[in-house]
């Protein structure tokens, strides 16, 4: 039987996406124009600088969607479309565009929403064999996001914690500015990353006097709960630069202290996310909802540091579990889907509509956007 073929678009935020997905689980294409050199220094995204680039780039992103999948737009089956939450104005960039489309070609259509398909991922990405079951938790965790989320079905979602403040990404971007470290091929959070790892190990001495003197405890926000805040973390460390004397005779920080404060920072991030996805398997655990995968995405996850950090933090759960004689536990899988398709991508939103499509559950060419809209 011929898979089922959807043209998906994507433009929530500041990605101009289009992709090609079938119904057997393959990626025809996947095209994301990125647009963050134009928001850098507004430090966020600019919605009118952000309307007027997607409306430059959807329609040369659809042009190679269709070209790099080798399909011509007659071989379209279904239009999906990214319809909340997001920008307004950039929403309705990709959801005009499919919304005209659809009718045009006289397809169904349906309008995805933005999260559950940043939760779905996985079903697209994991190999067969690692395949996540239902529910799974998922940590989202990159320069737009910070979610716990818990998908329970194709269909039921609910959101454990999100962030109060700014996102993890956010928060590397701006301590790795702070310390004046240099962008790398990867990024600032990468490059925050490869400073604590590769800048050496240095001698106490240096700082003047104990290293755990001279670097400030990063706090653990709301300890116990579910919710998560990082511009604490990055504000911490900022104070600390601050004060350190070499800024007030305005020489320049010395190196140890650089690499103290980031390494500080980086764990006290990857504690405070532990700290929530053991709180989020408890939250579970006390509702009899047994999670065997959680899958960790989103451009932060790729930090090695953090991977290490959440693999011991499931051991303990897991032998803390078994202590305490709860005979719910089960071994949980930790998956890392390829970032590219954890980032904002419309892979994700055509293979969050596919069910729908399959069950003949369209919607119509006049839908509404939903810039806010719960999972
Ligand atoms: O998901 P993503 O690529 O894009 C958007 O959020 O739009 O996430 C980018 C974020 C940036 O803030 C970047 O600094 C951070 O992810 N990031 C990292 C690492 N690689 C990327 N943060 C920490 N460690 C990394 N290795
Ligand atoms: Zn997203």
């Amino acid at each position: 039987e011929k898979p089922f073929t959807v043209l998906a678009f994507e433009s929530s935020a500041d990605d101009t996406c289009a992709a090609v997905v079938t119904s057997s689980r393959q990626i025809l294409s996947n095209i994301v124009v990125k647009q963050h050199v134009l928001h850098e220094h507004f430090g966020g995204i600019h919605p009118s600088v952000a309307i007027e680039a997607h409306q430059r780039n959807m329609p040369g992103a659809v042009r190679r969607a269709l070209e790099e999948a080798k399909i011509t737009v007659g071989d379209v089956d279904g239009v999906a479309f990214t319809r909340g939450p997001g920008i307004g104005g950039c929403l309705s960039v990709g959801s005009n565009a499919a919304k005209s489309l659809a009718a045009a070609l006289n397809k169904p259509l349906v309008g995805v929403h933005h999260m559950q398909a940043h939760a779905l991922t996985p079903l697209l990405t994991a190999p067969l064999n690692e395949l996540p079951t239902f529910p799974f938790l998922t940590l989202l965790i990159s320069g737009g996001h910070t979610l716990l989320l818990l998908a329970s079905s194709l269909t039921e979602f609910r959101i454990l914690a999100t962030t109060a403040d700014e996102s993890v990404g956010r928060a590397f971007d701006k301590v790795a500015r702070m310390l004046e470290l240099d962008w790398g091929k990867r990024g600032l959070g990468a490059a925050l990353e490869d400073f604590c790892r590769t800048g050496g190990d240095f001698d106490e001495g240096q700082l003047g006097r104990g290293l755990d003197d001279a670097v400030p405890q990063l706090p653990l926000p709301m300890p116990g709960q579910l919710g998560f805040s990082f511009s604490c973390l990055h504000s911490s460390v900022e104070r600390a630069l601050a004060s350190h004397p070499s800024s007030i005779n305005s020489s320049s920080v010395p190196h140890a202290y650089k690499l103290a404060l980031a390494r500080a920072f980086q764990s006290a991030a990857a504690r405070q996310l532990t700290s929530k996805l053991t709180l989020g398997l408890q939250w579970c655990e006390r509702r009899d909802i047994t999670v065997r995968d959680i899958v960790v995405s989103g451009g932060v996850a790729s930090n090695a540091f953090l991977r290490d950090r959440l693999r011991v933090a499931l051991d303990e759960y897991a032998t803390s579990s078994v202590t305490s004689g709860s005979d719910k536990y089960e071994p949980i899988q930790l998956l890392f889907p390829p970032v590219e398709l954890c980032t904002d991508n419309a892979a994700m939103i055509a293979w969050a509509s596919m069910h729908r499509f399959l069950e003949g559950d369209h919607d119509p060419y006049t839908i509404e956007l939903r810039s806010k809209w719960s999972v």
